[in-house]
Order: C-alpha cells, then structure tokens, then sequence
C-alpha cells in the first residue's frame, strides 16, 4: 500500500528544517547505501552521525508519533532515526530496493531493523524544482510521486523505487524506514482498511465519509475487507 500522511510537520517546522538545511555539512548519498545501489545514487546527505540530522530526526520522529494516519498505516514497532538528503544539479537516485535489514550507526538504535515500510518526508514545495519525482514500482504499475512540503509518503520497502533527476532548484526530504509490528503488507492494509472504517463510522452523521459517487466510504472499506479475507482464507 502507498500512503500519503498529510501535514507530519507545520509549514513553520518545515521552515525551520530549510533554514537549519541550507547550512548543513553534506556529504555523497553513498554512505548510506548498500552494493546494488550505491552505483544508482547520486545526492547529498547528512551523516547519521551529525548533530543535525539527530536535532531535526526528533522533531520529525515527534510529528510522526503525533500523527494517527501515520500509526494506523504503518503500526510501527521501531522507527530509525530519520536521515535527510538533498538532490539538486541533475542529480537523481536509479531504481533500487532498499536493504532488507538497516544497522543504524549514530548509536541510537542498537539492535538491526528489518525494513517492513520506506517513508519519504517533503521538506521542498513541488514548485521549487523541477523533476525529483519519487516514482515506485508496484503490481499495478508506476506511480510518480511529489507532495507538498511537510507531508509524507509511506510505501512496501520490498518495492523497486528511483529519484528522477531534480533539473531546477532543490529536492530536500527526510526519509528513514520503518519495521512494523505487523509484517506482511496485506495485513497491514486490511487493519488500516478497518481501523479508517471505525473511526469514520464512530464519527458519524456529517463526520462520516462519503464518496463523490455518494456512496458511504466506509462501508465500501469494509466490504473490500471481507472480500480480501475471504480471499485469504477461502479455499474453492
Ligand atoms: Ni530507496
């Protein structure tokens, strides 16, 4: 499942980040990558190490836990520590999986993390570049992404995903993975897929739902959970 969690930092923490960013010590992406995709990347970013990046991870680690969208998607055991990066001059990330399990080098996280979900934060408006579109690889085709600033992006980090090249201005986003309490994306789907169908039914009356079609999303929701059941679990 792809998922778009609106509005993780305000547009004045957003400021705050570009500010602290503009004058940060950058370092070649390839740091971070493994064998496969070092020889694709092609960006700057922050060590795990540097200051920075610890200061800025722990506003973004606090907007995330804030956020209910973001739990009820992701139902995070762990998170690492968010990293950032910045692509600019053409510069651009070819298609990649991302490493199935992260060892997280600043220290605050000592035990690995098995990579269950990717995040990508915005922390540039799509007004200021051009290109830098996050594109990913899926059963139903590609999909190319670029959200406001402040919002965030999660998708399966099983899926092959690129940067394209940024060709105008500056691409800055965080992005860090997470590892689920629930592993398999399917499940995690029917348990978001129920949980947004409580809480629009528990909100009730004008606080509930409904599609353009006029159609009550909620139960739309639940009748695609019973089905995505039944297709686990009926044998015909
Ligand atoms: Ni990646």
């Amino acid at each position: 499942m792809l998922l778009h969690v609106p509005e993780i930092l305000s547009a004045a923490q957003v400021d705050f980040c570009r500010r602290k960013l503009k004058s940060a010590a950058w370092a070649d992406g390839r740091i971070t990558a493994g064998h496969q995709s070092a020889l694709a990347k092609h960006n700057l970013q922050l060590a795990e190490t540097d200051p920075l990046a610890q200061e800025l991870g722990a506003l973004v680690l606090d907007g995330l836990n804030r956020n209910t969208t973001f739990f009820a998607g992701a139902l995070p055991r762990r998170i690492f520590p968010p990293l950032f990066n910045c692509y600019r001059g053409g510069q651009s990330f070819g298609y990649h999986v991302d490493n199935a399990v992260r060892y997280d080098r600043s220290g605050a996280t000592p035990e690995p993390l098995r990579t269950d979900l990717s995040a990508t934060l915005f922390l540039s408006a799509p007004d200021e570049y051009d290109g830098g579109e996050l594109v990913i690889e899926d059963s139903f085709g590609t999909h190319d992404v670029k959200l406001p600033a402040g919002d965030l992006l999660l998708y399966p980090a099983s899926s092959v995903h690129r940067v394209m090249p940024v060709t105008r201005g500056a691409r800055f986003a965080s992005f860090f993975w997470i590892q689920s309490m629930v592993r398999d994306d399917g499940e995690r789907r029917l348990l978001f897929d129920l949980d947004v169908a409580i809480q629009s039914l528990s909100a009730g009356g004008s606080g509930a739902e409904t599609l353009a079609s006029g159609q009550n999303a909620a139960l739309l929701r639940l009748t695609g959970v019973y089905h995505n059941l039944l297709r686990r679990w009926a044998d015909v």
